[in-house]
């Protein structure tokens, strides 16, 4: 907790914290859990991150977007358990869902009535940048991220991807901070059949080139991960995840039907993770 404080009011001087270090990735499906520097799975309270009365310059507004590819796609229970981990670790003033087509089903049901301070905010899909068009989902949102951390700032979670690389997946800003306009003056070059060069590789060369205006956030965001190895680490052990803040899922990689029936006997590091998430406590439930 201590190292979080710290990293919020470093921010107070107009930094932007990329909270990463990532490759690929699905959207909105990180857990975020939150850790006391001394916090001990399961025992010790977790004090929330935005911690009411106490002024940080990066508002406590956590931004998701919802970029519906079919008109009609169901939340499942992996995206709901991001939201509710937000809710939870985070304690947000808000939790802002920028959207284009609602999601569908019983867990977008869920976090309308237990999330009470969702809000949802209707927007178009940016369709260019600097007179090139966005036609990946993934440019999409790219873009979409940096006029809400632009215009808002607050910790945004989603979606990351790519090598050599900073994920952009977690992003905790002040509105309109410097680097946020420097690396969006970098997309005047940007080629609409590139992967992620200019969300995951610029922003690592800025990291280099700007090491006043941003910190990358290494080892505590993206464990286990996204190697083989990890992905066992994750699902098929058990791994010490205290030190993390959040984890990728990486669920694209490993696609499951999760629900809160099936994951109180995973005995894997990720199901200790969403019962922690969903139950409150790590422990298998019997
Ligand atoms: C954002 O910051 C730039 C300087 O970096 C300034 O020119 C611009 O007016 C600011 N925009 C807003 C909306 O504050
Ligand atoms: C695009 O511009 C950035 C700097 O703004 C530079 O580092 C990069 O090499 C350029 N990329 C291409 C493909 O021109
Ligand atoms: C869970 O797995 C670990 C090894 O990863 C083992 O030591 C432990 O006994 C298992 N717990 C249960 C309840 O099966």
């Amino acid at each position: 907790m201590k190292k979080l404080i710290r990293i919020f009011l470093v921010l107070g001087f107009g930094l932007i914290y990329l909270f990463i270090y990532s490759w690929i990735t699905n959207t909105n499906i990180r857990i975020l859990i939150r850790h006391a520097s001394k916090f001990s799975i399961g025992t010790e309270e977790v004090k929330p991150a935005c911690k009411k009365g106490v002024e940080y310059k990066v508002p406590c507004i956590v931004h998701y977007i919802w970029f519906s590819r079919n008109g009609k796609e169901k939340m499942q229970f992996h995206h709901a358990l991001s939201i509710i981990s937000a809710y939870k670790f985070i304690n947000p003033d808000k939790i802002h869902y920028h959207y284009d087509v609602l999601p569908l089903g019983k867990w977008w049901d869920y976090i309308l009535k237990n999330i009470p301070n969702i809000v949802l905010i209707k927007t178009d899909r940016p369709k260019q940048v600097f007179g090139v068009p966005l036609r990946q989902i993934a440019h999409q949102s790219d873009i979409k991220r940096f006029e809400i951390m632009r215009k808002t700032g607050g910790i945004y979670l989603d979606n990351d991807r790519l090598p050599g690389a900073v994920g952009n997946g977690i992003i905790v800003s002040v509105k309109n901070a410097t680097i946020l306009n420097i690396w969006w003056d970098t997309y005047r070059n940007f080629t609409s059949n590139e992967w992620a060069y200019h969300a995951c590789v610029i922003p690592a060369k800025l990291a280099k080139m700007y090491p006043d205006l941003i910190h990358v956030e290494i080892g505590t965001m993206n464990y286990p991960p996204w190697t083989s190895d990890g992905l066992r680490l994750l699902y098929d052990s058990v791994c010490d995840w205290s030190k993390n803040y959040c984890v990728h899922m990486w669920y694209r990689l490993r696609p499951y039907n999760y629900n809160p029936e099936n994951i109180k006997t995973m005995n894997t590091t990720f199901g200790q993770m969403a019962r922690y998430v969903f139950y409150g406590s790590k422990d298998i439930k019997n």
